[in-house]
């Protein structure tokens, strides 16, 4: 019979509390998601009360301060803390999104954060994304060329040609999009989802790159490239403001015109 409920061992259940020091003057509840896979036991919400002025305004700085002050086992990931490594992208009060550029004070009420949704955790805020990465691999992220190079100079790019990349490069691969994408969800095994379809149109328009055709043939598959339903949670959710959805729009349409 279909069960549509959680498994017992996936159910988060309700964690510790901690208080706020007395006198605090700014006291908000961070609600954090906590997952050991060593403790054997299931997950859990924990709460800690904390002083907003004694940290600085992000989502990442308060549970940066809540790791260092009060519980040093929280585990999460993050690195340049300025939205360009993508490593802390979590879900944070419904959606996903980075915690280095995400103000604390921009949430109502208790703060929510939980791991990216829809991927194996590793422990805590902390997904496992080496299916994600290996995804990546596969659309081959990297200048392909078949003629040699100039002998006296690198390969140029026209100001035109450049400018064809803007709202692409930008992407930080923080995977904010790819899990918010019902279809990735779904069939992220054979789906490459929003992030690496934006990638892989990056690549097929650079003037420079010659493998247009060979990136074009890896993408041909009913769902590597056509599981995208144009929900576009993708383009909502994306914290640099990008659209990966049109991007995919765009693949499609290179497909199109390549088989007219
Ligand atoms: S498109 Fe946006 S949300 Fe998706 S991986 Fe790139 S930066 Fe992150
Ligand atoms: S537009 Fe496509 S890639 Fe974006 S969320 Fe929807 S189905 Fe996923
Ligand atoms: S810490 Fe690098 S994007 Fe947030």
């Amino acid at each position: 019979m279909a069960e549509f409920s959680l498994p017992k061992n996936s159910q988060v259940l309700p964690g510790k509390r901690v208080e706020a020091a007395a006198g605090a003057k700014r006291a908000r509840n961070i609600r954090v998601y906590r997952y050991d896979p060593d403790s054997g036991e299931n997950p859990r919400l924990d709460t800690y009360e904390i002083d907003l002025d004694k940290c600085g305004p992000m989502v990442l700085d308060a549970i940066i301060y809540i790791k260092n002050e009060i519980d040093p086992t929280l585990t999460f990931r993050r690195s340049c803390r300025e939205g360009i490594c993508g490593s802390c992208a979590m879900n944070i009060d419904g959606t996903n999104t980075l915690a280095c550029t995400k103000a604390t004070e921009s949430v109502k009420g208790d703060v929510k954060i939980y791991p990216l949704p829809h991927m194996p955790v590793h422990k805590d805020l902390v997904p496992d994304l080496t299916h994600f990465y290996a995804q990546y691999a596969s659309i081959k992220p990297w200048l392909q060329t078949d003629t040699a190079p100039p002998p006296d100079r690198e390969r140029l790019q026209s100001k035109e040609d450049r400018e064809k990349l803007d709202g692409l490069y930008e992407c930080i691969l923080c995977a904010c999009c790819s899990t918010s994408c019902p279809s990735y969800w779904w069939n992220s095994d054979r789906y490459l989802g929003p992030a690496i379809l934006l990638q892989a149109y990056r690549w097929l328009i650079d003037s420079r790159d010659e493998a247009t055709g060979d990136r074009l043939d890896n993408l041909e598959d009913p769902f590597r490239l056509y599981r995208c339903h144009t929900i576009m949670n993708c383009a909502k959710t994306c914290p640099k403001n990008l659209n990966p959805a049109q991007a995919i729009a765009e693949v499609k349409k290179m497909m199109l015109t390549r088989t007219l």
